[in-house]
């Protein structure tokens, strides 16, 4: 196999890495405090091309591979995964459902505004009683005609308030289960849509996470993404790539919590010596290491499994559960490494290990990652 990245590829790593620290950090730990929205970086990852990477630049986009896509993310996830979970729903639940599926007007109208950064969207498949089991959705899209009316509720929405574009998932035929879900784009400010309070999260509290409730919301035909009945499925495919996202985004959580803990052990004393001299610290760098190391392996060979056109479904799902229960015990170990220091907000890995925890439960918890993996191991 080959390990090496492209020059591009490793200029567009450099790129993140210095945005992450000159744009990211500085005020990381106040956003986080504010619940305050990334606004500013949002609008400079997009000129930076980082909100529409892989779509093609016919649309707008920067037409890189999945592998770039990864890159970026582990480098901005290390810093702030707030400002990282904005960019993985924008590129992988959002930009690529509408390139893949959607019709050339729809790309036109919404894609290239969208790839290009001027605007954001949101995915919306949870609701109160559909999380995990994502096939019960309660939200109904009653075709009339011409247009469909929509009504429900939709819960945790990332980018819930600031997007102006929304997928939304919802069942058009109640006797067909899945087979009667489809997809629509829905825009902010139509009629009956309203947005719900904002939520006040463990981690990532700079993204902004909302309900979302509809009111007889008319939404036309050309809206609804693929064939009719397409929309669980289309649902199913987004996840798989988004779970690529989000796995990156874990490994860049854990690597940042490492490489903080690594510095640290290096400057502070105990015992009259750098604490990265006792091997009860030692020991547990060389664990955290080991295994980012090893998630790191997972998540891109999933990117490249989607590069190389072969299905992802299990690859992503992998990298996701294995990534994101590294990200969450690497960043527990760095609160331990730095001691007493480690709890309080000045340190950055309080939060990374409150951030790390969401990994392990948005876009399918672990729980569901070893369904699909089990399912898909099992099945011959
Ligand atoms: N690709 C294509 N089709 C797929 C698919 C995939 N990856 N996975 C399932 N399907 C199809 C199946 O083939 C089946 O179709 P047929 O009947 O035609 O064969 C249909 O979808 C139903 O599949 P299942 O019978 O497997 O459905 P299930 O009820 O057992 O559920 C599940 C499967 C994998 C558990 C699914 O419900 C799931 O992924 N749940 C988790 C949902 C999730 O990730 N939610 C996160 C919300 S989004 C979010 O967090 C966004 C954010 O803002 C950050």
């Amino acid at each position: 196999m080959e390990f090496t990245l492209s020059e591009e590829q490793l200029m567009i790593q450099q790129a993140a890495r210095d945005f992450a620290e000159t744009e990211l950090l500085p005020e990381v730990i106040e956003r986080d405090d504010e619940q305050r929205f990334p606004k500013e970086q949002v609008q400079k990852m997009s000129e930076l091309g980082f909100m529409g990477m892989m779509v093609s630049e016919k649309y707008g986009g920067s037409g890189m591979d999945t592998l770039s896509y990864v890159l970026v993310m582990e480098e901005l996830s290390k810093v702030d995964a707030s400002a990282s979970v904005i960019v993985s729903v924008n590129n992988s639940l959002v930009c690529w459902g509408l390139e893949t599926y959607g019709t050339e007007e729809q790309k036109q109208k919404y894609l290239t505004r969208l790839a290009s950064g001027e605007i954001i969207g949101a995915f919306c498949l949870s609701e109160p009683e559909a999380g995990s089991d994502a096939t019960s959705q309660k939200t109904t899209a009653f075709d009339k005609g011409d247009h469909y009316v929509i009504n429900g509720t939709k819960n945790w929405i990332t980018n819930g308030s600031s997007a102006e574009v929304y997928l939304v998932i919802a069942q058009t035929d109640v006797d067909k289960g899945h087979k009667g879900i489809n997809a629509f784009i829905l825009e902010k400010g139509m009629d009956g849509f309203e947005i719900g309070p904002k939520e006040n999260k463990l981690g990532i509290r700079g993204s902004d996470t909302h309900s979302l409730i509809f009111n007889d919301v008319k939404v036309p035909k050309e809206n609804r993404i693929g064939e009719d009945g397409f929309g669980f499925k289309f649902a199913m495919k987004t996840l798989a790539g988004g779970r690529i996202g989000i796995a990156a985004q874990a490994l860049g959580i854990a690597a940042g919590a490492y490489e903080l803990s690594k510095k640290y052990s290096k400057e502070r004393k105990a015992f009259g010596t750098e604490i990265m001299n006792h091997q009860a610290i030692a020991f547990k760098l060389a664990d955290m290491h080991t295994k980012i190391e090893a998630a790191r392996h997972l998540v891109y060979k999933a990117a490249w499994d989607k590069d190389n056109g072969n299905n992802y479904d299990l690859s992503g799902a992998m990298a996701k559960l294995y990534a994101s229960e590294v990200a969450m015990e690497t960043a527990v170990e760095a609160v331990q490494v730095h001691g007493g220091n480690g709890f309080v907000k000045d340190y950055h890995v309080e939060r990374l290990m409150r951030d790390a925890k969401i990994t392990q439960i948005y876009e399918g918890t672990s729980e569901i990652q070893k369904i699909v993996i089990s399912r898909s191991i099992l099945k011959d």
